[in-house]
């Protein structure tokens, strides 16, 4: 027998507060793995008022005795990893693994995703990082896997082979190809700086849960952001659902204990697609200002609007959440009134699930009155009556336990309800 791994999931469109909730449950846990997306993910964490952003190291890295496992279902930018993440800290060896079936996302990936983005008729709104080309690569098997580092050469050779098969796609985007040599220099410095967390991580992770180890999956973008169960076509490359642990570590589905799904006490959604709730008037510009709703990646304002609880409990369905951990109450202090989104009108109907086309519904809300101040509360018995009361309404409409409420960027300031 062998202990199952907890879990975390955004369960709106990213940036729910994954990065917070996963450092808090991180000081309690062995192991953090992530297991899909890439450096597009942008996890805040705030510490004593220091601020970091993680996007492909998992956010345990900031409890000392964590191991941090990258799978084999995110793609990885040796580049982002070694210029900018792995500076940030100290000595990782021996903390840090990285699956040698991992996918590399090479300097080609993000030119092209931002050539597509550019000759778009419609553009997603990506993050430009080469997300959707590394995956591309990956499902029509013409990938190159993290394990290929440890033999430059060989790997030189597939990468020109690659070069040439795609040479009039890369012409017509007017993407420049590396030299054989240039590229081999660079291969080889990702090797002399990333071989010694190269591993199998399927087997670490096997061994970690046998030994009994606490095992936390951190998840990264947001559900209605899943390749299969999100807005598509603005979406993401990867599934971003509880599921997605188990094909993007090598888990079995009885591996899988406790969910969290993580989402914020209103909503937002960086890029484009349908978004039910957003708020273009006021409260939309407030919502923004005081969440300070710029993207952590790419620094684009995020769009704002209201809880959308419709969404939200299709999604803690989607993901098997035992709780919800209800992030950024303290953003809706001083308002009024606070709407949510209760139910969708479609096709002349009044209807309660997320139907094929999100772009058609439209929004109906439900009034709640506000309340003076949440900020830095750490006990849920402090909270002032009119937010235990939404806190409740959301509870009863997501049909999920509200088990962790955030009231403030840093660590300490969270609520674990009793
Ligand atoms: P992630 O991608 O899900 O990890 O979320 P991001 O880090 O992209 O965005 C969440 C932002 O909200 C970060 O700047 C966090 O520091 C901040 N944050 C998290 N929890 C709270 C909270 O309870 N209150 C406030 N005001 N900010 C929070
Ligand atoms: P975290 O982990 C918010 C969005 C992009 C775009 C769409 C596709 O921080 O919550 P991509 O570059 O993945 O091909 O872009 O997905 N997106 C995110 N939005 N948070 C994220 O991650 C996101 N990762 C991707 O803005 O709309
Ligand atoms: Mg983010």
């Amino acid at each position: 027998m062998s202990r199952q791994a907890d879990m975390i999931v955004g369960l709106q469109w990213g940036d729910e507060g994954k990065g917070k909730i996963v450092d808090h449950m991180a000081q309690t846990h062995d192991v953090v793995c992530r297991f899909a997306g890439g450096h597009n993910a942008g996890h805040t964490i705030v510490v004593d008022g220091k601020k970091y952003a993680l996007h492909l190291i998992p956010s345990g890295v900031l409890n000392p005795k964590a191991i941090n496992i990258i799978g084999n279902g995110v793609v990885v930018s040796p580049e982002n990893l070694i210029d900018k993440e792995l500076k940030q800290f100290a000595d990782m060896k021996g903390r840090l693994f990285i699956s040698d079936k991992a996918h590399l996302l090479l300097p080609y990936h993000a030119q092209i995703d931002q050539a597509k983005e550019k000759l778009r008729k419609k553009a997603i709104g990506t993050t430009g990082k080469g997300i959707g080309p590394a995956y591309t690569d990956k499902i029509t098997r013409v990938g190159h896997r993290v394990g290929e580092l440890h033999h430059p050469e060989k790997l030189a050779d597939k990468i020109m082979n690659y070069f040439e098969d795609n040479q009039v796609i890369f012409s017509v985007m007017e993407i420049e190809t590396p030299s054989k040599e240039a590229l081999l220099a660079l291969l080889k410095h990702y090797q002399n700086e990333l071989q010694e967390y190269i591993v199998d991580t399927t087997q670490l992770v096997w061994k970690y849960l046998h030994d009994e180890k606490k095992v936390l999956l951190e998840g990264a973008q947001g559900t209605m952001l899943d390749i299969d169960h999100g807005t598509y076509p603005y979406v993401t490359s990867s599934n971003t659902v509880s599921a997605g642990a188990c094909t993007g570590l090598g888990l079995s589905p009885k591996d899988i204990g406790k969910v969290t799904g993580i989402s914020k006490a209103y909503c937002t959604r960086v890029g484009n697609g349908p978004f039910p709730s957003e708020d273009f008037g006021k409260d939309g510009e407030r919502l923004a200002e005081v969440g300070h709703e710029f993207g952590t990646t790419t620094g684009r304002k995020r769009r704002c609007g209201w809880f959308d609880a419709v969404a939200a409990k299709h999604a803690s369905r989607l993901n098997g959440c035992d709780q919800i951990a209800l992030m950024k109450l303290d953003v809706l202090d001083g308002f009024e009134e606070i709407k949510v989104c209760v139910g969708y009108e479609f096709e002349g109907e009044e209807i309660d699930y997320v139907p094929y086309d999100l772009e058609a519904v439209k929004p109906i809300y439900k009034h709640f009155e506000g309340w003076d101040r949440v900020e830095g509360i750490r006990e849920y018995d402090a909270l002032p009556t009119k937010a235990k009361e939404y806190i409740k309404a959301l509870e009863a409409l997501t049909e999920t336990k509200i088990g962790i409420i955030s009231t403030s960027p840093d660590r300490k300031d969270t609520i674990i309800v009793k």
